[in-house]
């Protein structure tokens, strides 16, 4: 499943926006700029900043009020993949069809790359001129943001993951730590859009965050049945890694069925959820559709 056009243009939005903030990479240090345009241009299905866009879209605001959170959540997104990939985690070295950062910059360039993406995505939230927020939202979206990537977002996630290998996992823990590892950036994507939109309404962003939580986690379940049904030409990443790994996956700890039928009901949660928001949740929608069925 491929995104429709008009999330297509929005791809292209957001892959233009995060070219025109990334640092130039003329300007020293050369090496570190390189590596971070690298990791975060050319490639990429751009899921979380189309849900900043579709989700701030839903209250009609306008597009570049979005940008800033847009490149934000996918400068965090990229920093995690290139730390995601080193040789102490996942140890990868194909990632968007192309070698991993560390293998064209090396490991402590990329290690420093992960680091300035994650600065420069908080400097972006805390100073873009167009998002036209009073403060106090503005810190609440700084606040969503580091709450997503710390210990009890992305990288507790990943915590969960690194200890988890080799080992097994029960259903309720896998379910933690892929909330935590991928559903922690993608629900605050949703509310981010939200927040940028200026919505205060509790039962509306109660209503995004149950839709983000259940996109977040079924979107990861996605990625470990493409891990094993898809080739790596198809994915732009090494498929059959976390069975060579020996990760617990959900096909490994419930099965390949159940983990079909988990993704479904998720994706029926999220679709549910939206009922009562009101405004226009076409893209909405349609991200939760590509998050369960997407085929890259
Ligand atoms: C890969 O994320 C890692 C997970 C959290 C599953 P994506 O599948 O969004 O990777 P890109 O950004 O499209 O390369
Ligand atoms: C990655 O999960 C989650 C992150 C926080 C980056 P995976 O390790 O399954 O992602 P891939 O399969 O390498 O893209
Ligand atoms: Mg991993
Ligand atoms: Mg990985
Ligand atoms: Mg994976």
């Amino acid at each position: 499943m491929q995104l429709g056009p008009d999330l297509e243009a929005l791809r292209e939005r957001a892959d233009a926006a995060l070219a025109r903030v990334l640092p130039d990479g003329d300007q020293p240090p050369l090496e570190l700029h390189r590596a971070m345009r690298y990791a975060v241009l050319g490639g990429g299905k751009r899921l979380r900043p189309l849900l900043v866009y579709a989700s701030g879209s839903a209250f009609g605001t306008p597009l570049e009020t979005l940008d800033a959170a847009a490149v934000a959540v996918e400068m965090i997104h990229a920093y995690s993949l290139v730390h995601d990939d080193l040789p102490a985690m996942d140890d990868d070295a194909l990632r968007r069809g192309r070698p991993t950062c560390h293998i064209a910059f090396g490991e402590a360039m990329a290690i420093l790359a992960g680091d300035a993406l994650q600065a420069l995505a908080f400097e972006r939230l805390a100073h873009d001129d167009a998002l036209p927020v009073q403060p106090a939202r503005r810190l609440e979206m700084l606040c969503t943001l580091a709450l997503a990537c710390g210990s009890q977002g992305m990288a507790g996630g990943q915590a969960f993951d690194l200890a988890a290998v080799g080992g097994s996992l029960d259903a309720t823990e896998l379910e933690r730590m892929h909330v935590y590892k991928t559903g922690a950036l993608i629900r605050a994507s949703v509310r981010l859009g939200a927040i940028a939109a200026g919505c205060t309404d509790p039962l509306r962003l109660e209503a995004l965050d149950r839709y983000g939580h259940a996109i977040g986690l079924a979107f990861q379940i996605r990625d470990d049945l493409l891990d094993i049904e898809a080739a790596t030409d198809q994915l732009g990443k090494t498929a059959g890694k976390d069975a060579a790994a020996r990760k617990p996956t959900y096909p490994t700890v419930i099965g390949l069925d159940a983990s079909r039928r988990e993704l479904a009901r998720l994706i029926d949660l999220a679709l549910e959820a939206l009922a009562p928001l009101g405004g226009d949740t076409a893209r909405l929608r349609e991200l939760a559709l590509f998050a369960a069925g997407r085929s890259y």
